[in-house]
């Protein structure tokens, strides 16, 4: 291939703007020239496409967010919107495409190497549900702020005696609330995949209560939501005074960690490297450290599952 696009698309995540770097400096070292998609699919659509050398990627594998801008294009799952992509594909001369992105994303890029583009996925979304891989790029950053933010509000729980009912993002998938549930020792975590039911959460901290324990942390999945009403059931059945936070956004910016650069770069490099040897419909994948790359429809016919024996390691130490 002379000639590569990259975007992002669907929820940004700290990390993909080290992904965009690596792919442009890759793809220029093996003789390629690279076109930036800007607004995900959507620019893809309308022809929001630049010119990307080198030094356009400066300056930026600290920054969170997306320099590529993201979106999510209903239009593009329409005929119309295929069509308009594959016309501005040829207009740029783009023979393939490296999508940064979520599950959702995978299935455009799916769509898109059917119609005969070549793309290759990136892991991109702070939620970690991707099922062909066990690490996406963000999550670490997103589990490190909700850990740093629940910090401190357990200053504040501590010196109230009360309890702290936190949502964390995830809407499908309860994996950062799991992973900062551990960090930050909470006494319980409510997440989707897994059934949980109040009054054992009510009995967990009436028992820890007894061991002298006066402040609560419960860490609560987007999924799950709700936490209004889990802080005012925990108050009522307890007495201890408890309150509600939803994280949100703050969860999904910042700077990436060193470990979503370092993930992001390596698979930014490993998406080129299969772009120009002219082999697309893959995406990349981590398993036990080490960068793989899978078939798209396999890996979007994967499922992931929540390790329960994780689930317990944070049940049992949080006492
Ligand atoms: P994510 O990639 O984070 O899962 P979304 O589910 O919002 O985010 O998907 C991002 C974009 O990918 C959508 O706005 C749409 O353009 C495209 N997309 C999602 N699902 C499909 C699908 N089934 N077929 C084709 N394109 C899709
Ligand atoms: O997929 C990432 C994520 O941040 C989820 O955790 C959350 O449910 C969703 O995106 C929120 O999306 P938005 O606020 O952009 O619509």
């Amino acid at each position: 291939m002379k000639t590569i696009g990259v975007l992002t698309s669907g929820g940004d995540a700290p990390g993909m703007n080290a992904a965009v770097r690596a792919v442009v400096r890759t793809a220029i070292d093996m003789g390629m020239t690279v076109k930036g998609i800007r607004r995900g699919y959507n620019g893809l659509i309308e022809g929001d496409i630049v010119d990307l050398d080198i030094r356009s990627v400066s300056d930026i594998i600290h920054r969170g967010g997306t320099v590529l801008y993201t979106a999510r294009s209903p239009k593009f799952k329409t005929e119309e919107g295929m069509k308009a992509a594959i016309e501005n594909c040829k207009k740029y001369g783009i023979e393939g495409i490296v999508v940064i992105g979520g599950d959702g994303s995978y299935r455009g890029a799916r769509d898109l190497s059917l119609n005969g583009i070549p793309c290759v996925g990136i892991p991109g979304t702070i939620d970690n549900d991707i099922s062909s891989t066990d690490y996406t790029i963000g999550f670490d950053t997103a589990m490190n702020t909700a850990m740093e933010m629940v910090d401190r509000i357990r200053d504040t729980a501590q010196s109230h005696f009360r309890c702290s009912v936190v949502e964390v993002m995830g809407r499908r998938a309860g994996y950062i609330a799991l992973h900062t549930g551990i960090a930050v020792g909470a006494t319980a975590v409510l997440v989707p995949e897994i059934e949980w039911d109040i009054n054992e959460v009510i009995a967990k901290i009436e028992k820890t209560k007894k061991t002298g324990k006066q402040h609560f942390i419960i860490v609560v999945a987007e999924g799950v939501g709700g936490v209004e009403d889990i802080a005012k059931q925990i108050q009522d059945a307890t007495g201890i005074e408890s309150r509600a936070t939803i994280l949100g956004h703050v969860q999904r910016g910042g700077r990436p960690t060193v470990r979503d650069r370092v993930m992001a770069t390596r698979m930014g490099y490993a998406a080129v490297e299969l772009l120009n040897q002219g082999i697309g419909n893959r995406v990349i994948c981590a398993r036990s450290g080490e960068i793989y790359n899978t078939d798209i429809y396999e890996a979007l016919n994967m499922t992931k599952t929540m390790d329960k024996q994780v689930y317990e390691v944070a049940n049992t130490t949080s006492i």
